[in-house]
């Protein structure tokens, strides 16, 4: 029974439907339903629950010039915030999925494969491959993305994947620390001391932040430092992958330098459990990883019990994780990580945007953009309740129909 009232692309008023301060029926003409064949299948007592839409201010609002849309007692809940993605390259990984699955380990040198097939394809090649992403992430009800680079890995081309991901959204991250290419396999000080300069200087002005994959067999901590000084020097906000394969310095580091997030945090200490409480550092948690990989869970609960802010990500990318589906993550979270169903509903929406440090998105309050998804269901507890089943309806992105 509630109502979420926007004007232009933001939301004004969220609350009970009674109480909305237009009226929840309009005149016919504007009056948008967005109920379809599986109207009210699902729901024992349908009631209507609105999304009340007006988009031409206060007059509108004395005309009554309201576009009503009856969402019939679906859940209505904020665009989900996928604040960890390599949406950008070429090719695909299949064959090391299957091998893997058939015994292979992972290993971080996998992401040479997609490096060789990345370079080989044209930008309008990219570029196809990323809107067809763009489309899936939407359709799942992902309102807000970041993308990576570092699947180029030469200065050409990292900026080339910089300036494609910057033409789908503002939240860009230059990771040229991603693994030392082949052909530096001899000389990683010389790759280091690239990336650190004329690649980060080439990707800059696309991107907004940057990191590095702090992990045995990529970067060692010493070699993602330099990276990420470099990058806040030029003022890039860090954020860090570590701690996915094994134990390691990631997180600590990641702490020491203020980052935004750290991601993976699949092995961790109690030492790094306590650096992370302890500081403004989110710890994205990307369950799509060890599901293909095979690797045990994060444990979120751990984590959420310590005081520090989890968001959950999907890392969409060919080797570790090619799923862009946000409610897959918040089943895993709530299935095989301890959350209950509410945190990893905040963690996949209010928990990505604080891994973005955005207070525009994530949430639904006055003020907040009107991104959001009508769900399939009648409460948001049917994501992980549900696994697998496609219960995105309807999808709405600075107060548009998507
Ligand atoms: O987040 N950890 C590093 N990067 C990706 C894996 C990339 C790849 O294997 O292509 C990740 O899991
Ligand atoms: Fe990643």
């Amino acid at each position: 029974d509630a109502a979420v009232l926007i004007e232009g692309t933001r939301i004004a008023w969220v609350g009970p439907a009674a109480s909305a301060p237009v009226p929840h029926t309009a005149p016919a003409h504007l009056r948008e339903r967005t109920t379809g064949g599986r109207e009210n299948g699902y729901s024992p007592h349908p009631r209507p629950s609105d999304v009340l839409s007006r988009t031409n201010g206060a007059a509108a609002l004395e005309r009554e010039e309201v576009a009503v849309v009856d969402a019939a007692g679906r859940a209505v809940i904020p665009g989900f915030v996928d604040s960890h993605t390599h949406l950008v390259f070429g090719g695909d990984r299949a064959d090391e999925f299957a091998a893997r699955m058939a015994g292979q380990p992972y290993a971080a040198g996998g992401i040479r494969t997609t490096v060789a097939a990345t370079r080989a394809a044209g930008d309008d090649q990219l570029r196809r491959r990323l809107a067809r992403l763009v489309a899936e992430l939407h359709a799942q009800g992902t309102t807000t993305f970041e993308i990576k680079t570092g699947y180029g890995l030469t200065v050409h081309d990292e900026a080339r994947l910089a300036r494609l991901a910057a033409e789908v959204t503002s939240e860009v991250t230059f990771l040229g620390a991603h693994v030392v290419p082949a052909e530096y396999a001899d000389a990683r000080d010389e790759y280091v001391d690239l990336v650190a300069g004329p690649m980060l200087a080439a990707c800059a002005p696309h991107a907004k932040w940057v990191d590095v994959f702090c992990e045995t067999g990529a970067f060692t901590a010493d070699e993602s430092r330099q990276v990420l000084e470099a990058g806040m020097a030029r003022g890039l906000v860090p954020r860090v992958h570590g701690n996915q394969l094994g134990p390691g310095e990631g997180v600590r580091l990641a702490v020491s330098l203020g980052a935004a997030s750290v991601d993976h945090c699949t092995y961790l200490g109690d030492d790094d459990v306590a650096g992370l409480a302890g500081s403004d550092t989110v710890a994205t948690l990307l369950p799509g990883v060890e599901f293909s990989t095979r690797h045990p869970y994060p444990d979120a609960r751990r984590l959420i019990d310590a005081g520090v802010t989890v968001a959950l990500a999907s890392d969409c990318n060919p080797g570790t994780s090619f799923t862009s589906s946000m409610p897959l993550m918040i089943a895993l979270g709530v299935r095989e990580m301890g959350m209950t169903v509410s945190e990893a509903v905040w963690a996949a929406t209010a928990g990505g945007a604080a891994a973005l440090r955005r207070d525009d998105i994530g949430r639904l309050a006055p003020g907040t953009r009107a991104d959001l998804v009508v769900l399939d269901a009648p409460s948001r507890t049917h994501l992980a309740y549900r696994p697998g089943v496609p219960l995105v309806h309807a999808v709405y992105k600075d107060g548009a129909r998507l």
